[in-house]
C-alpha cells in the first residue's frame, strides 16, 4: 500500500497550475469512440481514472496515444460493444460509455458498474433515459444488455426527475446519433457537461444549451474527430485553496476560471480569507484564524459541489466556530469523518447532517482513506496538524489529483510519498 508521510505545521506559499478536470476528461473520452477520425484532448489530467478510460477505450479497440497531457484516439477500428466486469469495477464512471456504444453500435453490454465509497451508485436515470430514446434493455447475471430494435435511437423527450450529472452526459451523448430531436429537462449544469458538449458540438454533434437545465440535441448521422482542451478543474482547485488557508498561508493558481468555483469563493473569502480573482487566476491568502462557515449545504450545480464537501469540512475543523454540512447529493459521504476525528477533530454525524466545532489545533496521526475527496481532506488535515501523520490508501486520492504530493511539496508541504513494497 502507498501511503503519505507528512510533517504538519509549514506555511505553504507558491503557485500552483491547475490540471485538467476530472470530471470532464472522463466523459469527453467516453463520447471520443463516436467520430469516425482521430480526436485530440488537451490538458487530459494523468490520473488512474483517466488510465482506466484508457484501457476500456484499447479494449473496444480504439488506438489511444498519451503524450504528457494530450490523449489521441482513434476510433475507427473500434470492434467490440461490451465492457467486461474487471473494466467496469476499475472505475465507476465507466457507465458513461453505455450511451456511446449503444449509439454507436446499436447494442452494447456492460457489467453493472459497483457502487463505491460514496453509496449505492444508481443507474436508473441513464437507462430510463436511453429507454425513452427507444434503446431495450435487460439485465442478466450482473450485465446489462442494450439493443435497438428499430437499429438507431429516436429523438425524444427525457425528463430527469433528478439532475444527474452522469445521466445527463449518457443521454446527451446516446442522443448526438439519435434519429431526429432530444430535449432532456432537469439537466444537471455542470460546467463539465458545457465542456462535453463543447467537445462534441466540435465533433459536428448539434446540441443547444448545454448549462441550463434544458438542453436539445438534433441528432445527425455522423460525427468526425476534433482538437479539444479540457477545462480546468473546479475541485482541485477549491482542494489547494484549502490546503494553503488551512496552514495560514498563500497561494496563487494558474489556468482557472473563478467563475468556475461558484460559491465556493465568497464562502472562503467570508470566512477571513483574502481572494484577488484575475480571468485566468486565484490567489489566496489567510493570515489568521479563519471563523466557521456556519451552514453549508451540497447541492446540483450551481449551488455548493459535494465534492468540496470534505476538502472544506477539513478547513472547517481548525476554524473558530461551527460549521453545520448538509450532504443532499450522496448518502454516505462522511466516510472521511471517523479518520478526521483521529486528528482531533470535534465532528458529530447524524445522517446527512454533520455539525464541526472549530478546535485551535489538530495532531498528528495514522489514517486511511476512504474516498477520492474524503482522501483530499485527510491531507489538508494533516498539513496542520502537529507532528508526523500517515495517510494510507492514497490510490483513493490519485484517482483524481495529478501528482498532489509534488504539488504541495512546490508550496512548501513536508510531505514525501511511499510506495509500500510488498515482501514476495
Ligand atoms: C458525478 O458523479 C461526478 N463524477 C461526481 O464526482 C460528483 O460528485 C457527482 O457527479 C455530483 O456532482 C463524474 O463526473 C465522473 P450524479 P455522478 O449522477 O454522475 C443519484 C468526484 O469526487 N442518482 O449527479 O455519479 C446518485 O445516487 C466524483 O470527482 C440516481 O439516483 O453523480 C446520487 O445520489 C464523486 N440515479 C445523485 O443522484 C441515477 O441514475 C447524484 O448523482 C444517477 C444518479
Amino acid at each position: 500500500m502507498n501511503k503519505y508521510v507528512v510533517e504538519g505545521r509549514n506555511r505553504l506559499s507558491g503557485e500552483i497550475t491547475v490540471q485538467g478536470a476530472k470530471n470532464s476528461a472522463l466523459p469527453i473520452l467516453a463520447a471520443s469512440i463516436l467520430p469516425e477520425s482521430e480526436s485530440e484532448i488537451h490538458n487530459c489530467p494523468n490520473l488512474s481514472d483517466v488510465a482506466a478510460a484508457l484501457r476500456i477505450l484499447e479494449y473496444l479497440g480504439c488506438k489511444t496515444h498519451v503524450n504528457g497531457n494530450v490523449v489521441t484516439v482513434r476510433s475507427d477500428c473500434m470492434t467490440r460493444h461490451d465492457i467486461p466486469d474487471q473494466l467496469m469495477r476499475e472505475m465507476r464512471s465507466s457507465i458513461l460509455f453505455l450511451g456511446a456504444i449503444l449509439t454507436k453500435f446499436s447494442e452494447a453490454r456492460l457489467s453493472l458498474p459497483g457502487g463505491c465509497e460514496l453509496g449505492p451508485r444508481p443507474i436508473d436515470l441513464h437507462l430510463m433515459g436511453l429507454e425513452q430514446l427507444g434503446a431495450s434493455i435487460t439485465e442478466d447475471h450482473g450485465y446489462i444488455n442494450c439493443s435497438i430494435p428499430g437499429g438507431r435511437l429516436t429523438g425524444g423527450t427525457v425528463a430527469l426527475s433528478f439532475p444527474s450529472v452522469g445521466a445527463t452526459e449518457n443521454i446527451m451523448i446516446a442522443a448526438t446519433l439519435a434519429k431526429g430531436e432530444t430535449t432532456i429537462t432537469n439537466c444537471a449544469c455542470e460546467p463539465e457537461i458545457v465542456d462535453l458538449a463543447n467537445y462534441l458540438n466540435a465533433c459536428g454533434a448539434k446540441i443547444s444549451g448545454a448549462g441550463e437545465s434544458v438542453i436539445t440535441i438534433t441528432g445527425v448521422e455522423k460525427l468526425h474527430g476534433a482538437t479539444h482542451t479540457v477545462i480546468p478543474d473546479r475541485i482541485v482547485a477549491a482542494t489547494y485553496l484549502c490546503a494553503a488557508a488551512i496552514t495560514q498561508g498563500e497561494v496563487l493558481l494558474h489556468d482557472i476560471k473563478p467563475s468556475l468555483l461558484g460559491g465556493i469563493l465568497p464562502m472562503i473569502e467570508k470566512a477571513g480569507c483574502v481572494i484577488q480573482k484575475d480571468s485566468d487566476s486565484i490567489y489566496l491568502k489567510n493570515n489568521g484564524r479563519l471563523s466557521g462557515f456556519k451552514k453549508i449545504r451540497t447541492m446540483p450545480y450551481p449551488g455548493f459541489p459535494t465534492d468540496a464537501q470534505s476538502p472544506i469540512m477539513a478547513l472547517s475543523c481548525v476554524s473558530a466556530g461551527t460549521t453545520m454540512f448538509i450532504e443532499n447529493i450522496f448518502e454516505n459521504r462522511y466516510k472521511h469523518v471517523a479518520e478526521l476525528l483521529r486528528f482531533g477533530a470535534d465532528i458529530k454525524v447524524e445522517g446527512r447532517v454533520a455539525v464541526v466545532e472549530g478546535v485551535s489545533h489538530l495532531t498528528s496521526a495514522s489514517v486511511h482513506c476512504t474516498d477520492l475527496r474524503g482522501g483530499a481532506a485527510l491531507m489538508i488535515a494533516a498539513l496542520c496538524a502537529e507532528g508526523r501523520s500517515e495517510i494510507k490508501e492514497i490510490h483513493h486520492v490519485e484517482r483524481g489529483y495529478e501528482d498532489i504530493a509534488a504539488g504541495l511539496q512546490k508550496l512548501g508541504a513536508n510531505i514525501r510519498r511511499f510506495s509500500d513494497v510488498v515482501a514476495v
